[in-house]
């Protein structure tokens, strides 16, 4: 059964040791955020764990961050799966998305405060890259709507607290969220806006899929769940919000307002730009009894951000090659953790079926998705396994014959160093497809046969020689030996 609530995931993480309390009090205009950073900076992935902050300066709710995206395990465990089942999850869900159910009581809405009771100041927002951002940022759920078909839109758009009423949100054009809230505008009308923050895991995982315009992320958030999500009418603009949240902030953007947004700790591992953004103003905060407040770690990579975007958006590349693409010999996908969503490494593996096929489906990624590096292995290397991997680019990839650059691609955002000249004018950026597939056969691999090196650990556990793990990579190897 999934999570209904985002305590009882926290509770589950904190009964398999992967959720820290720190009960001592904190200040959240530095301390949560430099904890969180050492966490990613310092821990490799299989260490991590989310942070729960019970006692924070000037707020009687605790924060926690970095518990959905801390590694690996605590992503899979928001959805109640293993590691490697990461990817069938994803690709059922989307062939199977759920309609989410409204419902009349929300616990999301167990306190209701409008007017000037609805202060920003109450919650435990914390600056995420201290001493550079311009000041405290919610980094969750955004909840917009298109005017005129009226399907809603989730993503995480990064969001600068101007004072207690007020919001400036990084919305840029194109994006969905911005498409949405211009579709009010252009009607001379306010278009309405959400925060929402500790839904149910599955809900904040689908937020940043990248899925085409008009597919509302909710009904994928249904089919991670396995049911529908259940949602709730806010109070005071015309918006439907996840009704087991602990927290949802209403507002609404008027056309033309805005005010400074920036800068702020971005993925690329730099500061982000500044710029004049959409204003929102609160028109309530619902929250349930003894809500918990929760923002994703973002800042310089790695980070909960980054950790959630490349997971998220792995499962959506291998079911779009497979089932809409007509690539069923794509076997699996994965984006490096490092970097995040956009602009990251995508590694394909795939059992390659002509020559070219490598660099075909190189391409297709490069050219359907944002990522800015593309490498194509054969189905047989563990595609997690940089070590693997590099054996693969070293051994099998013939830089002149097997490597593809296309030139000339906007990036919609202003944050990747390499697309700006010395003058700091912008110019477009370029992708890269490696092909690392074997092309031709190279004959048997150069380790003892299978049934050889089986006998070996025998002999070697005789010897008393350390236990160790066998490496994916190493199977792999044995098993074609
Ligand atoms: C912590 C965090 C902050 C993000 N901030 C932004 C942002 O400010 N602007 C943006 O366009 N995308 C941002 N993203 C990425 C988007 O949320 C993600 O690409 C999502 O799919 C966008 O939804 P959309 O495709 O419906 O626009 C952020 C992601 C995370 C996890």
């Amino acid at each position: 059964m999934a999570y209904q609530r985002m305590r009882d995931f926290l509770a589950a993480l904190e009964r398999r040791g992967k959720l820290r309390r720190i009960a001592r009090r904190v200040d959240p205009s530095w301390e949560p955020a430099c904890l969180a950073k050492w966490m990613f900076q310092a821990l490799p992935d299989e260490e991590r764990f989310g942070l729960f902050f019970e006692n924070v300066a000037g707020s009687d709710i605790p924060l926690v961050t970095a518990a959905l995206g801390a590694s690996t395990e605590t992503y899979a465990a928001a959805l109640q799966a293993a590691p490697d089942e990461i990817n069938a999850k994803w690709v059922r869900a989307l062939l199977n998305p759920v309609a989410p159910r409204v419902v009349e009581d929300a616990p999301c809405q167990e306190v209701i405060v409008q007017g000037d009771g609805a202060r920003l100041g109450r919650l435990p927002i914390p600056v995420w890259t201290p001493g550079k951002d311009i000041g405290p940022y919610l980094t969750t759920i955004v909840v917009t709507r298109d005017a005129r078909s009226g399907v809603q839109n989730l993503g995480v758009y990064r969001t600068r607290v101007l004072d207690d009423r007020r919001l400036a949100i990084n919305l840029n054009p194109g994006r969905h969220g911005h498409l949405c809230c211009r579709s009010y505008w252009e009607q001379g009308k306010p278009a309405p806006i959400a925060w929402v923050i500790a839904a149910e895991p599955e809900v904040h995982l689908a937020t940043v899929a990248n899925l085409p315009y008009g597919s509302d992320e909710i009904r994928v958030a249904g089919g991670l769940k396995g049911e529908p999500v259940a949602l709730a009418r806010a109070k005071t603009v015309d918006l439907l919000v996840p009704a087991n949240a602990e927290i949802v902030i209403e507002a609404e953007i008027r056309p033309g307002e805005h005010e400074q947004e920036g800068p702020f700790g971005e993925f690329a591992g730099f500061m982000g730009p500044i710029g004049q953004r959409p204003m929102a103003r609160v028109t309530a905060i619902t929250h349930r009894k003894d809500p918990i407040f929760y923002g994703y770690t973002s800042q310089m990579p790695p980070s909960e951000s980054t950790v959630i975007q490349s997971l998220t958006n792995a499962g959506l590349i291998l079911k779009m090659l497979r089932y809409d693409l007509g690539e069923p010999n794509v076997r699996d996908v994965y984006i490096d953790l490092t970097f995040g969503g956009l602009l990251a490494h995508c590694v394909v593996a795939l059992a390659p079926q002509y020559p070219g096929h490598g660099k075909r489906v190189g391409r297709m990624v490069a050219d359907v998705t944002p990522v800015k590096r593309v490498t194509v292995v054969d189905a047989d290397v563990d595609i997690r396994d940089p070590v693997h991997l590099d054996w693969a680019l070293s051994s099998l990839f013939n830089p002149a014959r097997d490597t593809v650059v296309i030139d000339d691609v906007f990036y919609p955002l202003n944050m990747d160093p390499s697309t700006r000249t010395a003058e700091d004018r912008a110019v477009p950026g370029g992708k890269l497809v490696i092909d690392a597939t074997q092309k031709a056969d190279a004959g048997p691999f150069s380790l003892p046969p299978r049934e050889m090196m089986t006998r070996a650990l025998d002999l070697w556990r005789e010897v008393g020689l350390p236990e160790f793990r066998i490496p994916k990579r190493a199977r792999l190897r044995i098993d074609r030996s």
